[in-house]
């Protein structure tokens, strides 16, 4: 099968009440870890690059990976999608370079620019058979290109995305319900505990997600920032000598009732990180005279395979959806 849009996906993701995992990708290891598990449990799949990934991986690496990873997997439909396109350049220049859906992130800017630039995105993507998601209000978070402080996002206002869509004509939209980028989404003092101490997040707002549904129905709705940060990682990183202390993200039993509703993408970065980093430190710690990179990241992307395969059956309910 050749690389498709998220056209159809999204589609059955939304009669059947389920969600696609939109995973980062940045090099090898973590393509082939994402992709393997998504092959055996034949889930229909995002792969993603952000501007930061191609600037580190370069665009031909990782497109010739993904078109490697296609053909390894042909049981699988397979999307390949720039992730907080910055501006019409960027997606131009992965629109002719061989994506098939891109991002266009311009939720910073003010409501009519966002429309006037995501317009002219979706122009020149629909005119070459590409798909656009775009974003409508902002996230909390810190990546390498992605920064948001939290005092600046904000929940998406459901009044606008009629008009926004309509003006636009993008394919799906990302919206604001309180997830944020990185493994630090939510602060203790944002949180309970719960009996056993543990940090629980304050609830999505499912409310705001029910509203833009209902003013835009049968529509694709998209969340970023939906990483659990799973704490076995977290356990592991500080165990073998990193620090992360706090780090908390979205609890997976809210994203599975995302994936039930009208959200067809969710999009997961920074637990493949987790999963990397934890496994590589415990390699580490444990054979101290290990050099070969091979004999490290063999384990590293075997726990994202794993860590994939979880999300595709326990939190995006995609498995057999291909
Ligand atoms: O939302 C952003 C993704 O996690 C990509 O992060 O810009 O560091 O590649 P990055
Ligand atoms: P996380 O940082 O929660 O993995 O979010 C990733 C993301 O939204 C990529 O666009
Ligand atoms: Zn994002």
């Amino acid at each position: 099968m050749a690389l498709v849009t998220s056209k159809e996906m999204f589609r059955k993701a939304y009669d059947g009440g389920y969600a696609i995992g939109a995973f980062n990708v940045n090099n090898m290891e973590i393509v082939q870890g994402i992709t393997e598990a998504a092959r055996d449990l034949e889930a229909p799949l995002i792969l993603q690059v952000s501007k930061g990934a191609r600037a580190y991986a370069n665009h031909t690496y990782l497109v010739k990976l993904v078109e490697a990873a296609v053909a390894e997997c042909p049981n699988i439909p397979i999307v390949l999608h720039l992730d907080h396109g910055p501006d019409f350049e960027t997606c131009k220049s992965c629109i002719d370079g061989g994506f098939t859906s891109v991002m266009i992130d311009a939720s910073s800017k003010p409501f009519a620019e966002n429309v006037e630039i995501t317009k002219k995105v979706v122009e020149y993507a629909h005119d070459h058979g590409v798909v656009v998601e775009a974003e409508l209000g902002t996230l909390a978070g810190i990546e390498d290109e992605v920064k948001v402080a939290s005092h600046e996002a904000s929940y998406t206002h459901p009044e606008e995305v009629e008009e926004f869509v309509s003006k636009t004509g993008c394919d799906s939209l990302a919206i604001a319900i309180g997830t944020s980028h990185g493994a630090y989404k939510f602060k203790p003092e944002q949180c309970t505990r719960n009996a056993d101490g543990i940090l629980v997040p304050p609830p999505l707002r499912f409310d705001v997600l029910e509203e833009v549904t209902k003013r835009l129905p049968g529509f694709p709705i998209v969340l970023h920032g939906s990483s659990s940060v799973p704490q076995e990682f977290v356990k592991k990183i500080n165990e073998y000598g990193g620090q992360m202390p706090n780090a908390i993200g979205v609890p997976e039993d809210q994203l599975r009732q995302a994936a039930r509703s009208a959200v067809c993408k969710i999009n997961i970065d920074s637990d493949l990180r987790l999963a990397m980093t934890a496994t590589i430190r415990e390699h580490f710690a444990n054979h101290p005279g290990d050099f070969d990179p091979r004999q490290y990241l063999k384990p590293a992307r075997q726990a994202i395979k794993d860590m994939v395969a979880h999300k595709i059956v326990d939190v995006l309910g995609c498995d057999h959806k291909a």
